[in-house]
């Protein structure tokens, strides 16, 4: 099959190359797209040089076009790729809240995937780390409320946001002052709890989008969901604290329990030896580690717990392909037209 990866020059494109080299998908062919700016360079990908071509304003000629470009491409042409007959897995917000469009976490939703009509979204990353965790607790014993506070990495902001914590920390330990373009504030020795833009009723859309997707991935809108979003100077994986109300009580081992069984979960939870979820060790690892399981002092048989993703893969590309992966288990692909 032929796959494309729109937004290849990107750090989720560089990500996504990554994860389709290590991936089962039986790849004849692999396009590579991104803006006039970086057409003409290559990558290489499975030892061979593949040239990066400007993304089309028509149909791509593959049977997955793995789209990471940002929303407004998105939004203005993803429509047209699929004429090709392929399928758009997109990772922008575009179009996660359209009721034709599936949002899709394989581990928890997988069958909402066959139901597209053409795109499939991928949720934003810190929905996508905190419900591997949250989906099998819910399952279980049932979620009432779900409290999530943020440690958000540079990643999230693209290779541009990654670029910006290395420049700015190497201006400020070189005694200048840091200046910022892709957050709100500099970010060097700094936490910024600002991410997206701030709604009418106080909370920014990074914390919405938490609250949003986490109904329509788990398929419960009355889980009452809460978030602050906060970025923080680390290059890439995201952690989040989350306090959890049951329906059912639950103790701490009965949750490591159920965890250690959960698609995509590392449970990685032995305060005294020092072992808890971090970005150091969670980088670079597909699955989401989850730790400091602890019985909640706020809600009678509640859990609060901490996890780390690494929000450009289980948050980004590893996430699209694995929703790939499952379309072509499941023969869910459209068969794309040869060009
Ligand atoms: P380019 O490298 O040519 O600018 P990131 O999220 O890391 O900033 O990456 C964004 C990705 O989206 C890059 O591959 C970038 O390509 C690509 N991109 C940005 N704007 C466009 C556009 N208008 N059309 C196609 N690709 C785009």
């Amino acid at each position: 099959m032929r796959v494309a990866i729109v937004g290849a020059t990107g750090a989720v494109g560089h990500e996504l190359m990554q994860v389709l080299e290590r991936s089962a998908l039986h790849i004849d062919e692999l396009l590579l797209y991104a803006s006039p700016r970086s057409a003409g360079s290559q990558l290489t990908f499975r030892g061979q040089a593949l040239t990066v071509q400007v993304t089309p304003e028509g149909p791509i000629p593959a049977d997955v076009i793995l789209a990471s470009a940002g929303g407004s491409v998105s939004k203005a042409l993803a429509h047209r790729w699929i004429e090709g007959g392929g399928v758009v897995i997109d990772n922008s917000s575009a179009f996660r809240y359209d009721a034709g469009v599936p949002l899709v976490v394989p581990e928890v939703n997988g069958e909402a995937a066959l139901t597209h009509q053409g795109i499939i979204a991928n949720p934003n990353c810190t929905t996508a780390i905190a419900v591997v965790a949250v989906a099998p607790i819910h399952r279980e014993y049932g979620v009432r409320r779900m409290i999530v506070s943020t440690y958000q990495a540079t990643s999230g902001a693209g290779q541009k946001g990654m670029d910006e914590l290395l420049e700015q920390t190497h201006r400020v330990l070189h005694g200048q002052e840091a200046t910022h373009k892709e957050f709100a504030h500099p970010i060097p020795f700094n936490v910024i709890p600002h991410i997206d833009a701030f709604q009418d009723n106080g909370y920014t859309k990074e914390e919405m989008k938490v609250v949003w997707e986490t109904h329509k991935i788990i398929g419960d809108p009355s889980i009452r969901v809460s978030c602050t979003a906060v970025r923080i100077p680390t290059l890439r994986t995201h952690s989040e604290a989350i306090t959890l109300e049951l329906e059912r009580p639950a103790t701490p081992d009965e949750i490591r329990a159920l965890l250690a069984q959960a698609a995509g979960v590392e449970v990685r939870d032995d305060p005294e030896a020092r072992l808890y979820p971090m970005p150091l060790t969670a980088s670079g690892k597909y699955d989401v580690e989850v730790g400091r399981i602890r019985e909640s002092l706020v809600f009678d048989g509640g859990i609060d717990l901490f996890v780390s993703g690494d929000q450009l893969l289980k948050g980004a590309a590893l996430n699209a392909v694995q929703i790939a992966e499952y379309l072509q288990t499941h023969g869910a692909l459209r068969s794309a037209q040869r060009a």
